[in-house]
């Protein structure tokens, strides 16, 4: 058999062939082919933009204290309604969703109950739907614990090193999928004709080193010391304790910065500050650090809160909010150290 050509591996060869070699089991590899399915529909429904009539506010909340977007609520019903019915899960849980629901109770009596559980931010960076800036979907795939018939949301508190897979999707100048089962990172592209997502990066990595960085400084005087001192000496450059010069990125859409990082590195930071130290944090841990982070570290980089690796942190609410700091190994280093020596 001749060498497959650069882009003729499809997501759903690459997840047959996973299968093959032993990596995931038949009803993973069908899971990820519904998200997957279920993000071309959204991809879809972005594209359209004002044409869709899918812009502008819900006029409803989320749990998260947000105003929901039309593309926030819309996203989530997509992945709900495409997730049901495969057999594949015990039950969903979604940053749009007060609490997890069970598969059961989407379709009594109708759907079989399999044996994982998602979770996902369906819409990621909704400020920047209504400007045509790029938006994304994260997910992130555990194991029921066995024995449960009725997931709660207790049974989705487990920690990032538990994930069986995690992905995001990217809706920018083109869609892409990058997903990890755990073997690698790997990046696919929508081709938009044939409506397949094909592989265009297998096995990516992510530069130890980096001299960009990606915060929204406008939150700097609500930030802790070790933060202030880490940002403070990357602004001082090449005359300060760092010696280079380092650049700035800020796009605000999670999916869309840490795209960038994953393809040329970078340091992605969303650190605790006194508007959200209530919480935590800004960022949700089971939608969208753990699966970034899960994701980063396949592709060699690093994930932490700036005190703890945050593949370990033990999650205690469903939409528990962390500190984040991931990217380019060594500058992730530099931030813990900075939280070390300031602390
Ligand atoms: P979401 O749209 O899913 O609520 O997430 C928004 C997040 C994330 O995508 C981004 O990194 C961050 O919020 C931006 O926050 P600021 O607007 O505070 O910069
Ligand atoms: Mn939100
Ligand atoms: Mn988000
Ligand atoms: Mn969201």
């Amino acid at each position: 058999m001749s060498t497959p050509s650069p882009h003729s591996v499809s997501l759903t060869r690459y997840l047959i062939e996973e299968q093959r070699a032993g990596r995931i089991n038949a009803d993973a590899r069908l899971l990820i082919e519904v998200v997957a399915r279920a993000c071309k529909t959204i991809s879809i429904a972005v594209g359209k933009g004002a044409l869709g009539g899918v812009l502008g506010d819900a006029g409803t909340g989320n749990i998260q204290g947000e105003a929901q977007k039309k593309l926030d609520v819309l996203s989530n019903e997509i992945l709900l309604e495409a997730n049901a019915w495969g057999g594949h899960l015990a039950g969903l849980a979604s940053e749009e969703m007060d609490h997890s629901q069970p598969i059961s109770d989407l379709a009594p009596d109708v759907y079989p109950r399999g044996n994982y559980l998602l979770l996902f931010d369906p819409l990621d960076g909704s400020s920047n739907i209504d400007v045509n800036i790029s938006v994304g979907t994260i997910f992130s795939v555990l194991r029921c614990p066995e024995g449960v018939t009725q997931a709660q949301d207790e049974h989705y508190l487990q920690p990032g090193t538990a994930q069986v897979a995690a992905g995001y999707c990217t809706y920018g100048p083109s869609t892409m999928l990058v997903l990890t089962i755990g073997n690698g990172t790997h990046a696919f592209t929508l081709d938009r004709e044939v409506g397949s997502f094909m592989l265009t990066t297998r096995g990516m990595r992510i530069p130890e080193e980096t001299r960009e960085f990606a915060v929204n400084m406008s939150n700097q005087r609500f930030w802790e010391a070790p933060m202030q001192a880490y940002v403070g000496d990357l602004l001082a450059g090449s005359e300060g304790p760092r010696g280079k010069d380092f650049n700035m990125r800020w796009v605000a859409s999670m999916v869309a910065d840490v795209h960038r990082i994953l393809t040329r590195g970078g340091i992605f930071s969303y650190p605790l500050d006194s508007k959200c130290a209530a919480k935590g944090g800004k960022l949700r841990l089971m939608y969208e650090a753990n699966p970034m982070s899960f994701l980063v570290e396949q592709a060699g980089g690093a994930a932490s809160t700036g005190r703890q690796r945050m593949l370990e942190v033990p999650p205690t609410g469903l939409h528990q909010r962390v500190p984040v700091f991931l990217g380019s190994r060594h500058e992730v280093d530099a931030a813990v150290r900075y939280h070390h020596e300031h602390d």
